[in-house]
């Protein structure tokens, strides 16, 4: 195979703001086909990146295309059974983020991907960041001492018109959830690429501002498997400026960063002294995930972001739902 050749199904936001891009600039890797059920805005992605092939219905996509790898950015709902369907059908596949709507059907998926000959991956491209990798390399060499505590404040405003495209994101029977689902998933699968699964959540969801059945807030305290308390909060209801940031906190020393947005250094502490760390910035933050996964096509191994890690953070999003219905303490169990 000389490059990987792409079917990319859903042509929405993040499709043409990232993906298409990732997926034309990557080395070895060519899109051969995009597919949307609406028409219209398949052909003008098609246009802008010199997509012959284009397609109005999925089965008929996976039949004829004749690529090698599927790229899936639709709705969550979706995501589940098209990648089976892509797997069956004796392609890779790569799916958005989060991997599903719950642990029940991602776990269905995870063992598909498992029993397959072909690669899996999920989108949880914040493993390829620089600041996640630098944290990983101070907890993999003991540089934190013991691990004690951390926080993670993640704050943007979204409010989608009930006429938007994106109105899905706000219902739970298309997102799986709310914003725990959007983007806590991006945060809890980051914790456990350091940590692993933590122990048990204990959590509480609301719905303050909107008149939606899933979240637009969360706190939650995570005990890791060391004991160690972090906490949590997650806002979709303010309009204050976007908020994300993350510090872990160990005996010895801590790191924290504001990712993505405003990006800026990484701080580094030990004792009283604070490095700043200037971490490389990435115009394209898909970009790293993909041509990793053209990489492991390529070279016939596993992607940094597995179909079997991303399960691991359905398991730890239901369990902090089932906390936050059940008013109490919820272990978390793979
Ligand atoms: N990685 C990230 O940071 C990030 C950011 C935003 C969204 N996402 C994820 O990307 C995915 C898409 O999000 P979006 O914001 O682009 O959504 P969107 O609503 O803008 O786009 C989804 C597209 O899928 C199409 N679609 C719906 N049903 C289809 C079907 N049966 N066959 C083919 N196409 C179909 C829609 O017509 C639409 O064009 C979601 O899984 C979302 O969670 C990831």
């Amino acid at each position: 195979m000389a490059g990987v050749k792409w079917l990319l199904v859903g042509t929405g936001e993040i499709a043409n703001n990232r993906i298409a891009p990732a997926l034309a600039e990557a080395a070895n890797s060519k899109i051969v086909a995009v597919c949307d059920v609406r028409l219209e805005p398949a052909r003008a992605l098609a246009k802008k990146f010199g997509v012959n092939q284009i397609y109005g219905d999925f089965e008929q996509a996976l039949a004829k295309s004749g690529a090698d790898a599927v790229y899936l950015a639709t709705p969550v709902a979706l995501h589940v059974p098209h990648s089976l369907r892509v797997l069956e059908s004796g392609k890779h596949m790569l799916v958005e983020k989060p991997l599903g709507l719950n642990a029940t059907e991602c776990h269905r998926l995870a063992r598909a991907a498992q029993g397959s000959n072909k690669l899996a991956g999920c989108a949880y491209y914040r493993r390829h960041s620089g600041y996640y990798k630098f944290a990983k390399a101070m907890v993999e060499n003991g540089e934190f001492g013991q691990i004690v505590g951390g926080y993670l404040n993640y704050f943007v405003y979204h409010k989608p018109d009930k006429s938007a495209l994106n109105y899905w994101t706000v219902v739970r029977e298309k997102a799986g959830g709310g914003l725990l689902c959007h983007l806590g998933s991006h945060i809890f699968d980051i914790l456990i690429g350091l940590f692993d699964l933590p122990l048990s959540v204990c959590a509480q969801c609301a719905t303050l501002t909107n008149d939606w059945n899933v979240e637009d807030c969360a706190a939650i305290i995570i005990k890791l498997r060391n004991g160690a308390l972090l906490t949590a909060n997650f806002n979709w209801n303010s309009m204050t400026p976007v908020r994300h940031e993350l510090e872990i906190l160990g005996a010895r020393a801590k790191v924290s960063w504001c990712w993505p947005h405003g990006s800026g250094p990484l701080l580094k502490t030990i004792g009283h002294e604070v490095q700043e760390i200037e971490i490389p910035k990435v115009n394209n933050i898909h970009l790293p995930l993909v041509q990793d996964f053209v990489d492991a096509v390529l070279n016939n191994r596993q992607p940094l972001c597995t179909v079997a890690e991303a399960f691991k953070t359905s398991v730890l999003t239901d369990a902090i739902y089932r906390s936050a219905a059940e008013g109490r303490e919820v272990k978390v169990i793979e």
